[in-house]
């Protein structure tokens, strides 16, 4: 297994592009099991979870062409993937595929309103908690699918195919909003959604599904309405900035120093996480190419923050966050409240020297004067890559384990980092 070494204390300098959003790419190939013309995306990342979905979308029988890098396109500019869902072959998506990665569970909505059936493996626990299905499959009902569970399977069947209806979910979905949206794009009449999710990449998806034929208003708001339509067509899409690299990036830029353009970076994803960081102590600029992380000799400031739905504080950066106030002038709160077990990276920092008391579903860090490089794993992607920040800020080396975490959602990580000044380099094997 690789790993990645990394020599702390280098001040990051210079400009670092910016990703396609793993968690619009995901949807958005799903969406090709809608229709039975061609769907192009562009700006996709090249990522091991794409490359896992890919062959679950194989499985059904989705052909996906990846065009390849173009004379005078810079190597980390998005693949383009072409998916042609002509002929589904297979409406089951069995156990070890679903269970490597829990957002191909999401097929399920698209297949049984184009084909009428869907088995779909459950794809149960992960390691930031229970992350149960339990709203996704109410949403299909309300569309009048029947729902079974057969021996581990989810069953969804709609013969005479699905029909609208008034979707309200108790607690914010971004994956129920999804599947929801998916489906009554195909269902008969109106569905209404209230309490969806209003995560940029829900608004993405629903941008390409309109230039699909789709009709959806209100995507990015609380309520969603989609007059359904009998078929979809096929259209071409680019997949917007990913916020969580973004965001990433400036908090390992707040944490080292330095000065870093964040090219192609859109502030308008991450309006919260970027005011907290301001808050702390850090430049924040927006030009022209993106955004501008800078920091100059004094320490930050603590910060008391709680995750919520956007456009709350994202839950995919609460980790990174941690890190960053391990070295804080003074202590920090940070409270979780979309997964219940998404503080893996609390002992792992303390490895590194960081001070970090857990109580529910509260960390409370302590910022310390230095942190020192040490041997790490996480168990989870943002988990692992909060440690390559504060890996970059400590003193001496460290060695992150298990890094297939990172490959799953970040795009050339250690060649980006690598590319602002910092000592980073992957040990293969
Ligand atoms: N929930 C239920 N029942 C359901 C579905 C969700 O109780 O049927 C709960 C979850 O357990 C959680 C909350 O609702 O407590 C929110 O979960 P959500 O459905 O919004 O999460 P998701 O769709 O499974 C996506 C992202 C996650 C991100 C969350 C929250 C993708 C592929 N995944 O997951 O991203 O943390 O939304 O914003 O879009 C990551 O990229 O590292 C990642 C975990």
């Amino acid at each position: 297994m690789d790993r990645i070494r990394i020599v702390g204390g280098r001040p990051l300098q210079g400009a670092l592009p910016i990703s396609g959003a793993k968690n619009a790419t995901l949807p958005l190939m799903i969406a090709s099991l809608l229709t039975d013309r061609m769907l192009v995306l562009d700006n996709v990342p090249r990522l091991a979870d794409v490359a896992q979905l890919q062959r679950i979308l194989g499985n059904h029988g989705v052909d996906v062409t990846v065009s390849g890098k173009r004379s005078g396109e810079r190597e980390y500019q998005g693949q383009t993937l072409s998916l042609s869902a002509a002929r589904i072959v297979d409406t089951t998506a069995p156990y070890d595929l679903v269970s490597k990665m829990r957002a191909s569970f999401w097929v399920v909505g698209p297949l049984v309103a184009r084909m009428g059936e869907a088995r779909v493996s459950m794809p149960g626990g992960c390691a930031i908690g229970t992350r149960p299905v339990d709203l996704l499959i109410m949403a299909l009902q309300r569309l009048g699918a029947a729902i079974d569970i057969e021996g581990g399977y989810v069953v969804a069947r709609a013969p005479r195919g699905l029909t609208g209806g008034d979707i309200v979910f108790p607690k914010v979905t971004v994956g129920g909003t999804h599947t929801a949206m998916m489906a009554a794009s195909l269902a008969r009449g109106t569905t209404v959604i209230d309490n969806a999710a209003r995560e940029p990449e829900v608004a993405d998806v629903a941008a390409c599904l309109n230039k699909m034929g789709a009709h959806i208003s209100g995507a990015g708001t609380a309520r969603i309405v989609i007059e359904g339509v009998a078929k979809l067509d096929g259209a071409r899409h680019s997949v917007l900035p990913d916020r969580i690299e973004t965001g990433t990036y400036a908090m390992a830029v707040a944490m080292t120093g330095g000065d870093v353009l964040l090219e192609g970076a859109r502030p308008e994803l991450l309006e919260t996480a970027l005011d907290l960081i301001a808050e702390a102590g850090a430049g924040v600029a927006v030009t022209n190419e993106g955004i501008r992380i800078t920091r100059n000799g004094a320490r930050l400031a603590p910060v008391d923050v709680t995750t919520a739905p956007f456009p709350g504080f994202p839950t995919d950066l609460q980790a990174q966050l941690m890190a960053l106030m391990c070295g804080a002038r003074g202590t920090s709160r940070i409270t979780e409240t979309i997964f219940e077990n998404r503080f893996m990276h609390v002992q792992e920092l303390a490895r590194l020297g960081a001070r970090i008391h857990l109580d529910g579903e509260t960390a409370t860090v302590e910022g310390v004067e230095r942190l020192t490089g040490a041997p790490v794993m996480a168990t989870d992607l943002r988990a692992s890559v909060s440690l390559v920040i504060a890996a970059l800020a400590a003193e001496g080396e460290t060695l992150v384990n298990r890094v297939y975490h990172l490959d799953r959602g970040f795009e050339r990580l250690e060649h980006k980092l690598a590319g602002c000044g910092a000592a980073i380099e992957r040990l293969s094997g």
